[in-house]
């Protein structure tokens, strides 16, 4: 190989990585759309009444069965409704004959206002404690 054709193989390289670069970033950028406007007094009325505090707690904060927390941040809507109408898992699917997208939209309205919890140096009690060695 000469030095102009390793120059333009190099060359096919770069052009290469930085149009794969640029359709990361281009995917990266598009935001998953935006969930449906939900009552998040009635998506908890719901979280209860379908049964999903049973498995993810009544503040969704996970654990019983090994159910995952589902808040604080809820993962994006559509993800979260084709997870309840098609799960992988151990948990039961939700048809939309049994469980309405409207009562789903409801639901993600109820997780996504539950905070998050405090850390560390916000909870007085804990606001000394310190894992550095004295
Ligand atoms: C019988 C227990 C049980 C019930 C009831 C239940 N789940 Fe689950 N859920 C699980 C388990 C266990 C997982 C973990 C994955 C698996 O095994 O399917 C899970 C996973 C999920 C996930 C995926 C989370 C992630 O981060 O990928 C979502 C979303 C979810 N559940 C929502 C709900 C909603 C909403 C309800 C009520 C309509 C509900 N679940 C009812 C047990 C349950």
């Amino acid at each position: 190989m000469n030095l102009s054709s390793r120059r333009i193989v190099t060359l096919a390289f770069a052009l290469a990585a930085s149009t794969l670069l640029t359709l990361q970033n281009a995917s990266a950028q598009t935001n998953p759309p935006a969930a449906p406007a939900g009552d998040q007094t009635r998506g908890k009325a719901a979280f209860m009444s379908y049964g999903c505090y049973e498995c993810h707690g009544t503040v969704a904060q996970g654990n019983y069965f090994g159910a995952p927390h589902l808040a604080p941040h809820p993962i994006p809507f559509a993800a979260l409704l084709g997870y309840i109408r098609k799960p992988a898992g151990q948990m039961p699917s939700y048809a939309a004959s049994i469980l309405p997208e409207k009562d789903v939209s409801d639901i993600y309205a109820y997780l996504s206002s539950i905070p998050a919890g405090k850390t560390a140096p916000e909870i007085p009690m804990l606001s000394g404690v310190t894992t550095k060695p004295k």
